[in-house]
């Protein structure tokens, strides 16, 4: 008798003991944040703003995406403001969504928000622009475009196209907004592929804002204060549209009398390249959405994930631009 009753409790502590070890496994589990694991996924997205027919197309890509992944998109728009992104972030937080995401508006400043939502157990992703914080333990991964390379593609085909230059070639450049990792890094990638040459200079650098009207009115200023301009280097194809205008309209003719090189390809920077306005691009990928979603999904289910994913890329001339065009879906 007594023998059954020692059998007996020691069946009941290791059901206990079993138990409690299963439920600590579920709490282990890194990916889950503060929320109830409840087998759906909440992604709180914080979005640089609507600037560029790139951002247009990539916010579409994550809207469709999470709907095709059954994600619970919560999704917010921060007009290119680092301090609008801060808050959604928090708020986020307090929400207790599963994974964070966010395409940061610029690259520095995010340790003490990012430290938040690590406190709190959830997940950050950083998608197309990355962040220049000491600690990677701040995000899970990082998933876009490497725009140093872009910068340098746009570089290398000025180099080759310049190789015959006996004189200076005069260079302007359209910056990103002031900061994003996008503007840095194609002017660093650029500027080194144009080093090659001592003829290429950059005679005027300067933010555009990735936007149209603010390609246009920097444009102009340029066309004011340099009568010599052989070639605008425009960090996306929105600033290089807005410079036609203004090229235009100081009785020049752009991909002619100046040479135009952007990033990103969208449908409009294609059909400016299609149609000899624009003479090189380099291509950003904003078709995002898919592969962030999977990531959610492993990071999520407490799944080791790379630190870096970069997009495949290529870039357009002229007539591969009009090979292209059809098929863009963007
Ligand atoms: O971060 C990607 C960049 O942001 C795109 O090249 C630009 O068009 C957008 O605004």
């Amino acid at each position: 008798m007594r023998k059954m009753r020692t059998q007996r409790a020691i069946a009941v502590l290791a059901s206990v003991l079993l138990i409690g070890g299963v439920a600590a496994c579920g709490n282990s589990d890194t990916g889950g944040g503060g929320s109830k694991d409840d087998g759906k996924i909440t992604m709180g997205f914080s979005q640089v703003g609507a600037e560029s027919g790139w951002r247009t197309a990539n916010t579409t890509s994550i809207k469709e995406s999470a709907a095709a992944a059954g994600i619970e998109l919560k999704f917010d728009d921060a007009q290119q403001k680092q301090e609008n992104q801060i808050k959604a972030i928090r708020n986020y937080i307090q929400q207790k969504v599963d994974v964070i995401a966010f395409s940061p508006v610029v690259e520095s400043g995010w340790d003490t928000v990012l430290k938040e939502a690590k406190d709190a157990g959830i997940p950050v992703i950083l998608t197309d622009r990355s962040v220049d914080s000491a600690d990677k333990t701040l995000y899970k991964t990082f998933l876009g475009s490497d725009f140093v390379k872009e910068g340098k593609l746009a570089g290398e085909w000025l180099v080759e196209q310049k190789k015959g230059a006996t004189g200076p070639v005069n260079i302007v450049e359209l910056q990103g907004n002031t900061g994003a990792a996008p503007a840095n890094d194609r002017k660093k990638g650029f500027g080194e592929a144009i080093a090659v040459n001592p003829n290429l200079k950059i005679i005027a650098s300067q933010p555009g804002d990735f936007t149209r009207a603010g390609g246009k009115q920097v444009m102009e200023q340029f066309l004011k204060a340099n009568p010599k301009i052989d070639v605008l280097f425009a960090h996306n194809d929105d600033m290089g549209l807005g410079a036609l205008e203004a090229i235009t309209a100081a009785g020049k003719v752009p991909g002619k009398d100046i040479t135009i090189i952007t990033v990103d390809a969208v449908k409009d920077g294609m059909q400016a390249l299609a149609d000899g306005k624009f003479n090189f691009i380099a291509e950003c990928s904003p078709l995002l959405g898919p592969q962030l979603m999977d990531l959610a999904k492993k990071v999520k289910a407490g799944e080791t994930v790379p630190p870096r994913i970069e997009t495949e890329e290529t870039t357009f001339t002229q007539e591969q631009a009009k090979e292209a065009l059809p098929n863009r879906k963007y």
